[in-house]
């Protein structure tokens, strides 16, 4: 069937706040919708796409925290869920989701969901999926909210929406090594896409700490040459044993990323310490500024340094003094956890 003659699926990408363009991206690049992603009214960090490829491509997305099967009910109330073909609509869409990644449980994100309502739309759903209902700590999520989308009875009706797979995207099977103060694996992915991916590239991870931007950004794409530097030897282990469990490969190197690091490199990728957990806010602005010292003396030519932190007013101060060295592309404000870090995209000079 050519694709244009087949039914759109709608599905919401979730993400962090700031990085809808990087997603909307890399769903155009990478999933076959008709037409572009659109924002969800009233939410900063969701976009729905009409999905015409499998569902199971959604899984692909490195930047989306999750991927949701949006049902449309033009009903009044969650009670007329519970009515046969409503219902059967929303456990055709488990099935979908379970094709994906298969769960053994399902729980509700909804207000009111402990209510007897909500309790019999969840007998009803065990029954039919035979997966069991456990409130707190289900594995497929199935969110039930009040309509987003005007309908023509002038009542807003009920979505509900249901999780693909069995954990979010953002959840990567690669990280089996915890490690304090690790990037989010999503504004890693950004900060590849950001940086670009060239398969001729020499990549560098200064402070690699367990690896996460070298092992996104090595899944994204070959490169030539991948090397990774941290002081703390628990962080040469942990990022190690993260790649490993990715199957890709980089040399991880133990020392002083501030030092000269052998090497010409085309995209240099670093996340330096913040707060209290590695370094402290008035040692971060000489090492920011060896940072951006040391990236450039480690790159080559036309290299592009992408740079995550939380130290904005600190980075600020360091890309203006090394603007003989760098020239800034682009900056991404993110926000994660209550944190508002920043993506600084720069250019070698
Ligand atoms: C925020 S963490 C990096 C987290 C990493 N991106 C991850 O996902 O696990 C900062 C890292 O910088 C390292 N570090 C701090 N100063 C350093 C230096 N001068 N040279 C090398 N590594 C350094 C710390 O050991 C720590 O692992």
């Amino acid at each position: 069937m050519r694709p244009s003659a087949r039914r759109s699926e709608a599905v919401e990408l979730t993400f962090l706040p700031g990085l809808a363009d990087v997603l909307s991206d890399e769903a155009s690049e990478l999933l076959l919708t008709s037409g572009p992603p659109t924002p969800v009214r009233g939410r900063d960090d969701a976009l729905e796409i009409a999905l015409l490829g499998p569902l199971a491509s959604v899984a692909q997305l490195r930047t989306a925290v999750a991927a949701f099967v949006v049902l449309r009910f033009d009903v009044p109330r969650p009670k007329s869920l519970t009515s046969g073909d409503h219902l059967q609509r929303i456990v055709d869409a488990i099935g979908s989701s379970m094709r994906v990644g298969r769960s053994a449980s399902f729980r509700f994100e909804a207000a009111g969901s402990d209510s007897a309502v909500f309790q019999r739309l969840a007998a009803l759903l065990a029954e039919a999926t035979g997966l069991a209902y456990d409130e707190t700590g289900g594995e497929l999520v199935l969110r039930v909210r009040r309509g987003v989308e005007p309908r023509p009875s002038g009542d807003p009706g009920w979505d509900v929406l249901v999780r693909v797979g069995n954990r979010p995207l953002s959840a990567r099977p690669w990280r089996v090594a915890d490690y304090p103060g690790a990037a989010n694996a999503t504004i890693a992915a950004a900060m590849v896409r950001l940086g670009g991916v060239v398969p001729t590239d020499r990549v560098l991870n200064l402070m690699c700490g367990s690896g996460t931007l070298l092992v996104e950004r090595l899944v994204a794409g070959p490169a030539a040459e991948a090397v990774g530097v941290d002081l703390a030897p628990d962080a040469v282990v942990a990022s190690s044993d993260n790649l490993a469990a990715a199957g890709v490969r980089a040399q991880i190197l133990h020392g002083d990323a501030l030092a000269a690091v052998p090497g010409s490199f085309d995209l240099v990728l670093a996340d330096p310490p913040w707060g209290t957990l590695h370094g402290s806010h008035e040692s971060n602005a000489a090492l920011h500024a060896g940072l951006l010292r040391a990236a450039y003396e480690a790159a080559a030519p036309g290299a592009r340094l992408v740079v995550l932190t939380h130290e904005i007013k600190v980075m600020e101060q360091a890309v203006r003094d090394a603007d003989a060295l760098w020239r800034l592309r682009d900056q991404v404000r993110v926000f994660a956890k209550g944190h508002h870090p920043r993506i600084w995209v720069l250019d070698r000079t």
